[in-house]
């Protein structure tokens, strides 16, 4: 480790003698200045972990070599020397920006310690950063094993260009997963694009994620560019890519492969530099069979699947989130809960979870709404969507008794889709990610059936 390089900035020769012996005797590099405008001109051409600096000095005094020494960012820290009568100002020297004051006469122990303590204090902020710098996942909780072999995952992976594919059933962090592959990476400060195959009609989709020439159809009054190039050098997070009509499909592969898009009505391709992040509730091998989903473009973008286990599966997260939302909804609601009822705890332990994470947030949320004199959220406020056995065929009763599976399937869908949009409160989008089926499809089915 190089030796830590102090600058002493004071007007008496003895007290700038008797720090300079003290300090590299232990070890410190040393450099003096007789006054503020000397020390800065010092400090313009040479980096010093310490400044040592009297208030008290004719010309340019301590407080106005501070001003000017913050002004200019030195990544200094500072310690000011305050003679007898000077220590308010030397606290305001603190609030300027100097780390500690050392108030004269001293004894050498104290100078010494001071700076071992900005010493200890420079190494954890540094350490800090570092860490900072390497990974962040303060807004993804998770306690599980499972979960933390994901956030494993997303080290190793995200440094790298490699397209990856996260599923999981609704609610269960996806997005939350796509963006912190983009922001642990060296992408992080470029753009993070986000579009849903899902909720953008199939016509207006192709533009959308490759920008179209000015006249290629009607009301492309302009040229426009795409989220591709949007994304450019940055990352594009394609949710729902179950969703992507296999026309697109095909043009996305080239994108993967060549590296180029073409714009609407456009033959000249344009290069873009683009990391695919894909999310699907869907099992896209299984849309392959179907004939739904193109199997080289699977192959294309599973190079690495990122699959999140539904909540069910690791309950043992579901404290630290409840704790988690508990913290949240605290300040989005002005509330002070402090925690929850054994009780209503067990009670959340035994959900089935459909809606995963988001479901459970909405119900600690409604919880906390309801919860007023209590401190603690009660199990009364759960409004808890039924579990398996009350819900599904059982519950839905078809009218007649005639055997139509045509008949009896229309029922069965109209049943079922009320269900989700009374559970989603009339969200489309949510609704359909229930239903499994595309918005679209969704959208058109509520017309056709009048509901
Ligand atoms: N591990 C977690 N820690 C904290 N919050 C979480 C966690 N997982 C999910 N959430 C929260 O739950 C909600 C749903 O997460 P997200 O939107 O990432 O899920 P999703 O899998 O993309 O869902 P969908 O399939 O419905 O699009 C968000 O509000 C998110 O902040
Ligand atoms: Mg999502």
């Amino acid at each position: 480790m190089p030796k830590p390089k102090v600058l002493i900035v004071d007007d008496e020769a003895s007290m700038r003698h008797m720090l300079s012996l003290l300090l590299k005797k232990e070890g410190y590099g040393v450099d003096e200045a007789k006054e503020g405008a000397e020390a800065l001109e010092k400090l313009a051409g040479e980096e010093f972990d310490f400044i040592l600096c009297d208030i008290r000095m004719p010309k340019m005094d301590g407080m106005d070599f501070l001003r000017r020494a913050v002004e200019m960012r030195l990544p200094s820290t500072i310690i000011m020397m305050s003679a007898y009568g000077t220590i308010d100002t030397a606290v305001e020297a603190m609030k300027l920006g100097a780390y500690d004051y050392i108030s004269k006469p001293f004894k050498t122990d104290e100078v010494l310690l001071t700076l071992r303590k900005a010493e200890e204090r420079e190494r954890l902020i540094r350490e800090n950063i570092s860490l900072k710098k390497q990974y962040h996942f303060e807004n993804i909780v998770a306690k599980s094993k499972e979960m933390h072999e994901i956030f494993e995952t997303i080290k190793k992976i995200s440094k790298y260009k490699t397209t990856v594919l996260i599923t999981g059933e609704s609610g269960t962090g996806k997005e939350l997963v796509a963006r912190a592959i983009h922001f642990n990476s060296p992408r992080a400060d470029k753009p993070f694009v986000t579009i849903n195959c899902g909720a953008i009609p199939e016509n207006l989709l192709e533009s959308e994620l490759f920008g179209h020439r000015k006249g290629s159809f009607t009301g492309a009054v302009q040229s426009k560019r795409g989220l591709f190039e949007e994304a450019d050098e940055g990352s594009i997070f394609l949710d729902e890519i179950g969703e992507l009509p296999l026309q697109l499909q095909v043009k996305l592969m080239r994108v993967l492969q060549e590296g180029e898009i073409r714009r609407v009505g456009d033959t000249e391709p344009i290069m873009v530099d683009v990391r695919i992040i894909a999310a699907t509730i869907k099992d896209l091998e299984r849309e392959v069979e179907g004939g739904n989903f193109r199997d080289d473009l699977l192959y294309r973008l599973n190079v690495l699947n990122i699959r999140i286990p539904p909540l069910r599966e690791r309950k043992e997260d579901i404290p630290l989130l409840i704790e988690h939302f508990i913290g949240k909804h605290n300040q989005t609601l002005s509330k002070r809960i402090e925690g929850i009822d054994p009780e209503a705890m067990e009670l959340l332990l035994d959900c089935e979870w459909r809606g995963n994470v988001r479901e459970l947030e909405n119900v600690i949320e409604r919880a906390m709404v309801l919860t007023d004199e209590e401190r603690r959220i009660q199990a009364k406020y759960f409004a808890l969507s039924p579990g398996p056995e009350s819900e599904g065929f059982r519950s839905l009763s078809l009218s007649g008794d005639g055997l139509s599976i045509k008949k009896g399937s229309r029922e069965l869908e109209i049943e079922l889709i009320k269900k989700a949009l009374q559970r989603t409160k009339g969200n489309r989008t949510q609704a359909a990610r229930l239903l499994e089926i595309s918005c679209r499809a969704l959208i058109y089915k509520i017309k056709d059936y009048g509901i």
